[in-house]
């Protein structure tokens, strides 16, 4: 079968190294991809090996160009990992076109693009999130902000590449983030709805399911590092590590968060005319109270899928068939025992601007073991070297009997005598939360 993978970081680089493990696959394209999905590729070619890797110079955003090459390649079956294009309705066109593709409708993929429209439906169906208001006049959310005891989380209602939720700790930061959004319009449409809402205190985690839209299965439980800095310090990233399973997630609150939250967001899209299927991911904070959704994403975590790789036993081939032939009742997903711990590696400077064009030493080396697999993000090929072109550079990736040895395992490799380039900046402290409230 030729499979079409959609995206160009480590979350898709890990789906892509998976992918090529089954034996049912013998074609990889990745648009646009990156320089690590496709290593070994040539010889792997003129050895009549499969599958062969290949990239394709069509962006995320080029839905009508990726639709012309799907069916100019008859794709058996598309994997989305990036949110824009399911946002913009990548799963209709290619589902009206009959290519098969993992990933949620436009409407249904408005669980991530419109976060009033996920806090609505989570408000009628009971689904547990913090308390909150909407607003689209900034008089009356200042007016709101200014009776409330802080913190308090202020969000716009679309995609802010990220720049959309401030944490205010004084109504002062408030007033500043809803100018920002209400007055000045930084964001444009996509802040003219906020929210303000209440800040939840817990353990911040991520918990996936595969799903038909009636039936799911659940991905491992991890956790991400969103802050740039060890303990959780400074400004949110896109990710800067993450681990799974999370030791401190066990057998009973997984039923609760699968009967809390998990079936009856299923329920409600169903409800509200929005099958979902493809791969969602509730962000969750775990409260005193009990699990609480913070956001929904509509397809997988990154960095947590690279850990989530490492561990899955199953074939992802039967998981996506699963899908898309809603069968997904009657598969027993496996996974590897032990732990995986993924450490991101960014180029100085990020989140904000960052340094590019820095060459990866020891890639080769230390990349490729059966212990150590880095999955890449913001690299690319320059002469014969491979070099940083992104703020988020590499995954290291590594697993461990122990949680404990999985973070030995993954920080042995990186470094001074590991791999390691100028001005490289990673967390010391990834999947110590899972040590420290296991
Ligand atoms: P989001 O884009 O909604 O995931 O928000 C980005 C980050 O802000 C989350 O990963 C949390 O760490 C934090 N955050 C968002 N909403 C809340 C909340 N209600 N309480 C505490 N932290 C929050
Ligand atoms: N791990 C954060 C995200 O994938 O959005």
């Amino acid at each position: 079968m030729k499979v079409l993978v959609i995206g160009s970081g480590g979350r898709e680089h890990a789906l892509v190294w998976k992918i090529a493990q089954s034996k049912k696959v013998k074609k990889i394209f990745c648009a646009p991809g990156n320089p690590g999905m496709i290593l070994g590729s040539d010889l792997k070619k003129s050895q009549g090996l499969t599958p062969v890797i290949e990239n394709i110079p069509i962006q995320v955003r080029e839905l009508d160009k990726l639709l012309q090459f799907a069916k100019k390649e008859k794709i058996d079956l598309t994997v989305v990992g990036q949110e824009n294009p399911l946002i913009s309705g990548i799963a209709d066109l290619f589902v009206r076109h009959n290519l098969p593709v993992i990933g949620p409708t436009r409407k249904a993929a408005r669980i991530e693009g419109s976060k009033v429209f996920a806090k609505k439906l989570m408000e009628k169906y009971g689904i547990p999130t913090a308390k909150f208001e909407v607003f689209d006049d900034y008089n009356k959310a200042i007016r709101y902000a200014k009776k409330l005891k802080y913190p308090q989380v202020v969000k716009a209602d679309g995609q802010c590449l990220g720049k959309g939720v401030a944490v205010c700790d004084n109504y002062t930061q408030a007033e500043i983030f809803l100018k920002k959004l209400l007055k000045e319009k930084t964001f444009g449409a996509a802040g003219e709805k906020v929210i303000i809402e209440e800040c939840l205190q817990g353990q911040e985690i991520s918990y996936m399911v595969a799903t038909d839209g009636y039936n799911f299965v659940s991905l491992l439980p991890s956790q991400d590092h969103k802050r740039v800095f060890d303990n959780d310090c400074g400004p949110n990233t896109g990710g800067m590590g993450a681990y799974a399973p999370v030791p401190f997630v066990n057998k009973e609150l997984i039923k609760v968060i699968e009967d809390t939250i998990v079936r009856p967001t299923l329920k409600a899209m169903r409800k509200e005319g929005n099958l979902y299927e493809g791969i969602l991911y509730p962000g969750l904070i775990l409260t005193k109270e009990g699990p609480k959704v913070l956001e929904y994403n509509c397809r997988f975590g990154d960095p947590e899928t690279q850990p989530l790789m490492r561990l899955l036993k199953t074939d992802i081939i039967d998981i996506f068939e699963a899908i898309i032939n809603k069968s997904l009742k009657n598969l027993k997903v496996e996974w590897h025992k032990g732990f995986a711990v993924c450490v991101v590696l960014t180029a100085k400077g990020y989140p904000g601007e960052y340094e590019k064009g820095k060459e990866i030493c020891r890639l080769k080396q230390f990349g490729e073991s059966d212990k150590v697999r880095v999955f890449q993000a913001g690299t690319e090929r320059i002469e014969g070297k491979t070099v940083g072109s992104g703020g988020r550079i590499l995954g290291v990736t590594a697993s461990g009997v122990s949680l404990k040895e999985a973070i030995h395992n993954t920080y042995e490799s990186i470094g001074e005598n590991g791999i390691h380039f100028s001005g490289m900046h990673y967390r010391k402290d990834i999947g110590m939360k899972g040590l420290m409230n296991d």
